[in-house]
């Protein structure tokens, strides 16, 4: 069978990785991709908002299933688009449609969500420019610090924690007022910040079933020890320490089951990845949020811990039988950790030569930002490649990853020399 795969960061590259090995996967597509897809795969120049220009790679590569990294192009309705089309209704998508997209398109859908089919999470209201008083005085009776949440899409920059009440009012205003985040924060979720040690547990299902895959911690801040600006993600390592037995079955008992069962009572017809933000706060989960997706770069930790073959699990989802479905993990952990270009978050430079990498045995390299220019491998991105290895505990994985990253340069490369700090 052919796959098309769409997206372009090492969470498609890890996709496209795991595919290759399947025996029944004839040949794989990725559209966009980059530099580390277009040596397992054939990339396809593809502008994923454009639907009909999806369709034509589908159709011309005589694609059989369709795997979608990232949120957009599902919130915007791609599901939708092959469904609703006589040559690709038939054609299975692993990923939801634009209903259950909105468990991430919306923050303020996902809580009504969550409240409804008693998920736990932080006790929150949501506001708009019409009722900003009534936000004002809903901070008042919240302690600090203060969460704010863009409710549409923002590119992972919509979430605000602020310390003072004073400036959470300013805040408020700004986003719903001024559109900080663009018509993303026109409402804004106001919730109870949640204390605790974040970790993110990641479900598949085809609407009917679900399996856990593991569990992974990822590391946003750009700063080591946690300080400094959100990114994408700077590492990940799975499993969770922490996220033990005990944990874990309150998670699918309080958390994963409810949510399955929710999706079906509001006939949201769910086929693809949820990935569940949650806090753990001695031992009792709460979720910070869904994603319908999978992680970035938790994707690079967690796949390659699956030992069978992940297309089986993919024709599960698409033929509604994920129940008959088994798939094994190695006890191994991965640890991951992201290479970035110097000032990302913010402004960094492109087209910096990528040396090194090509020869590294004891990791796995996951192309992000990167394409190729005079057959030479450049940077392309804010996070550039993901470097993963195994160890039979973390500091092991660490210590492989680490002598791996040694290997490779690029200017200005950047990368946070702790991840993992706060596990070991
Ligand atoms: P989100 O986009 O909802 O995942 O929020 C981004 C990040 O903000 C999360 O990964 C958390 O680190 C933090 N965060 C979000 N909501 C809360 C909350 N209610 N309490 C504490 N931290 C939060
Ligand atoms: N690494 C976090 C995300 O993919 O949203």
């Amino acid at each position: 069978m052919n796959i098309l795969i769409l997206g372009s960061g090492g969470r498609e590259h890890a996709f496209a990785l795991k595919l290759s090995e399947s025996s029944k996967v004839k040949q794989l597509f990725v559209a966009p991709g980059n530099a580390g897809t277009n040596k397992i795969a054939k990339n396809i120049k593809v502008d994923l908002s454009d639907f009909d220009a999806v369709k034509k790679t589908v159709l011309d590569n005589n694609i059989k299933m369709v795997v979608v990294g990232p949120e957009v192009p599902l919130v915007e309705g791609i599901h939708d688009f092959f469904l609703a089309d006589v040559d690709l209704k038939n054609i299975p998508v692993i990923g939801p449609k634009k209903d259950g997209a909105l468990l991430e398109g919306s923050k303020d859908f996902s809580k009504q969500f969550m409240q409804k089919h008693g998920v736990p999470t932080a006790r929150y209201q949501s506001f708009t420019k019409e009722n900003l008083e009534a936000g004002f005085t809903f901070l008042e009776t919240l302690e600090p610090p203060y969460v704010l949440k863009a409710d549409g899409l923002a590119a992972g920059k919509g979430v605000l924690i602020l310390n003072s009440l004073e400036e959470a009012k300013i805040e408020l205003q700004d986003m719903v007022s001024n559109e900080k985040f663009g018509k993303a924060s026109a409402t804004v979720v106001i919730e109870e910040f949640l204390k605790g040690i974040e970790l993110s547990v990641f479900v598949l299902t085809d609407g009917k079933s679900y399996k856990i895959l593991p569990s992974a911690k990822d590391y946003k801040r750009i700063g080591e020890g946690d300080v400094g600006l959100n990114t994408g993600g700077m590492g990940a390592i799975s499993p969770v320490p922490f996220a033990d037995e005990a944990f874990l079955n309150k998670v699918e008992e309080l958390v994963v089951k409810p949510t399955i069962a929710g999706l079906q009572k509001d006939g949201i017809d769910y086929r693809g990845f949820i990935f569940i933000g949650l806090m753990n706060n001695n031992g009792n989960p709460s979720v910070v949020e869904y994603n319908v997706r999978m992680g970035d770069p938790e994707t690079e930790a967690v796949l390659p811990r699956i030992t069978s073959d992940l297309f089986d699990l993919f024709e599960g989802v698409a033929h509604q039988n994920l129940h008959k479905k088994s798939f094994s993990v190695t006890d191994k952990t991965a640890a991951t950790i992201m290479l970035v270009s110097g000032g990302y978050p913010e402004a960094y430079q492109k087209n910096k030569e990528i040396k090194g990498f090509e020869n590294i045995k004891e990791s796995i390299i996951f192309h992000a930002g990167t394409t190729t220019l005079d057959d030479k491998v450049v940077t392309n991105g804010g996070r550039v490649m993901a470097v993963t290895s195994f160890g039979d505990t973390i500091e092991e994985a660490l210590g492989k990853t680490y002598r791996s990253i040694d290997k490779i340069h690029f200017d200005q490369m950047n990368y946070r020399k702790d991840i993992g700090f706060d596990l070991v």
